[in-house]
C-alpha cells in the first residue's frame, strides 16, 4: 500500500540558481502551501488546497505558518570531533595536536565510537541536518559505528575512514596498504547500502605521504563513483608547511592532483588562500570546494571568496566542520557565512545562504539529483522551521514584507529551537507540530 502524506505550511523552492539569477527569482515561495509525499519521494509541491483536493484522504500535517524546506545538509563535518567542539585558543595544526589527535585517538574503542556517533545524529538532525558527510577516524570502527547510527535512523550519510601516514602521534597512524586496504573493505560493505555512500578520506597533505596518496588515488580509479574528500589551503602555515614538504609540486592542489585526486566527485574542505592556477584546475575539473565559515572564524582560518569563485562557476557546498566549527547548526553557519562574506564586502541574500545549506550543498555532493530541493523526485527529506522561534526572531519577523525578509532572523539569529519538526524519508523523526503564536 502507497504510504502517503501531506505536509502543509509555507513552502519554498528553488527553481534556479540564486547566483545565477537574481536571487529573489531564483525560489517558488506559497503562503499557504503544502509538500506531498509517497513512499518517503516528493510528490507534489503545490497550493495546500489543490493537493488536498487531490488527495482528500491522506494523513495531513498542518505546521501551520512554519516554513518547510528541505532538510539541510552538512557537507562538511568531523562527527569524531563533537566532544571538543568549542576548545579554545589555538589555531589549525596546534588544535589538531592539541585537541583533537588526542580525541581521535578513542575512536579504536567501537563502544565509545558508537556512543559519540548516535549522540552526534542526535544532535544534528534537532538542528534540522538530514544528511552529513563526515570523516571518521583512522579506525575502521569509527566508520562503522558512523554508518550503523546513520543506517538506524535511516539517514543519506556519506563518509570515510580518515588516513594519515604520517606527522600524527603513534596509535594513530595508518600505512599507504592498510589505509588502502581498510577504505577498499569499507567501501564494499557500505557503499550504495541503504541511503550511505562512501568518500575516500585522506586527511590532508601534511598528513598522507606521497605513497599513501597515490594508494588512495588507485582506489579512487577504481570506483570512480565514490566521492574523495580531503582538506585544502585552510591556513597560510598549512600551507607553507606543504611547500615544505613538497617544493617540487606547482602549488597545494598539484600534491593531490599528481596522485589523481583532483576530479569531479574530490570535495575540498575550506579552500580559502587559493592560487589562480588552483582555482581554474578546480573549476576545469568540476571539482567541490566546501565552505567552513564558523571554522574559518574560530580557528583563524581567513575569508572564504564566495563572491570571486561563485562568478568563476565553482560548485560550492557549505559546512560546519564540526569540531573545528563552533556550532552544529546550519543555521549557525549560514550567518557566518553572511559574516564572511560581509567582510569581503559582499552580502549574501537570504535565497543564497538557505540554497547553499540545501541544493548548493546536494550539488557539491552531486546529489542534487536526490536531496536538497522541494521538487517531485526527490527524497522527502524535510523540515519545519518556525520563524517566530525566540521573542528576538519574532519581534523582528512581525515587521517582515516579503519572505526573504521574514526568514532573515532566523538565519542570523535561529538555532535548534527554530527546527520544528523534522522528516526523514517522509517520517517525521523530532520536533512537534504547529505552534501557536
Ligand atoms: N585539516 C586537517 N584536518 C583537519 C581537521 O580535522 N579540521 C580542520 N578544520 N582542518 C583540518
Ligand atoms: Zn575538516
Amino acid at each position: 500500500m502507497t504510504d502517503r502524506r501531506l505536509i502543509t505550511g509555507q513552502t519554498l523552492s528553488f527553481i534556479n540558481h540564486p547566483f545565477q539569477v537574481p536571487p529573489e527569482q531564483s525560489a517558488r515561495h506559497i503562503r499557504r502551501g503544502a509538500v506531498l509525499i509517497e513512499n518517503g519521494v516528493i510528490a507534489a509541491v503545490d497550493d495546500a488546497d489543490t493537493l488536498r483536493a487531490l488527495a482528500p484522504d491522506v494523513i495531513v500535517e498542518d505546521m501551520g505558518e512554519a516554513l518547510i524546506l528541505p532538510g539541510f545538509i552538512d557537507a562538511h563535518a568531523h562527527y569524531p570531533q563533537s566532544a571538543i567542539i568549542a576548545s579554545w585558543g589555538k589555531r589549525l595544526i596546534d588544535w589538531l595536536n592539541t585537541y583533537t589527535f588526542p580525541e581521535e585517538m578513542r575512536f579504536g574503542d567501537p563502544t565509545y565510537a558508537a556512543d559519540v556517533a548516535n549522540r552526534y545524529f542526535d544532535l544534528t538532525l534537532s538542528h534540522g541536518t538530514t544528511t552529513v558527510a563526515s570523516y571518521c577516524t583512522i579506525h575502521p570502527a569509527s566508520v562503522t559505528a558512523f554508518f550503523e547510527a546513520a543506517q538506524t535512523r535511516g539517514v543519506r550519510a556519506i563518509a570515510g575512514k580518515t588516513c594519515m601516514d604520517r606527522n600524527a602521534p603513534d596509535g594513530l597512524r595508518d600505512t599507504a596498504q592498510s589505509a588502502y586496504d581498510d577504505s577498499k573493505s569499507l567501501l564494499e560493505r557500505w557503499h550504495g547500502t541503504d541511503r550511505l555512500s562512501y568518500a575516500i578520506t585522506p586527511r590532508f597533505t601534511p598528513t598522507s605521504s606521497p605513497d599513501q596518496l597515490a594508494a588512495l588515488g588507485a582506489l579512487w580509479a577504481e570506483h570512480p563513483d565514490c566521492l574523495m574528500q580531503t582538506h585544502l589551503s585552510e591556513q597560510v602555515d598549512e600551507i607553507a608547511w606543504v611547500h615544505d614538504l613538497h617544493p617540487e609540486a606547482r602549488d597545494y592542489l598539484d600534491t593531490y592532483e599528481c596522485h589523481g585526486l583532483v576530479g569531479p566527485g574530490a570535495m575540498f574542505g575550506h579552500a580559502i588562500h587559493l592560487e589562480p592556477r588552483e582555482r581554474a584546475r578546480i573549476a576545469e575539473a568540476d571539482a567541490s570546494l566546501i565552505h567552513c565559515p564558523t571554522s574559518n572564524t574560530f580557528i583563524g582560518s581567513g575569508l572564504f571568496d564566495m563572491d570571486g569563485l561563485m562568478a568563476e562557476g565553482q560548485r560550492i557546498g557549505l559546512a560546519t566542520d564540526t569540531g573545528g566549527g563552533s556550532s552544529f547548526s546550519m543555521l549557525r553557519t549560514m550567518a557566518a557565512a553572511y559574516e564572511v562574506a560581509q567582510l569581503r564586502g559582499c552580502a549574501l541574500h537570504p535565497a543564497q545562504l538557505l540554497w547553499l545549506a540545501t541544493a548548493g550543498s546536494a550539488r557539491a555532493l552531486r546529489m542534487d539529483d536526490r536531496i536538497g530541493t522541494l521538487k517531485p523526485g526527490i527524497e522527502a527529506d524535510l523540515i519545519a522551521l518556525d520563524l517566530s522561534s525566540t521573542p528576538a526572531i519574532a519581534q523582528s519577523n512581525t515587521r517582515a514584507e516579503d519572505i526573504w525578509q521574514a526568514v532573515f532572523p532566523t538565519i542570523m539569529m535561529g538555532d535548534d529551537r527554530a527546527v520544528q519538526r523534522v522528516w526523514v524519508a517522509g517520517n517525521p523523526v523530532c520536533g512537534t507540530m504547529a505552534k501557536a503564536h
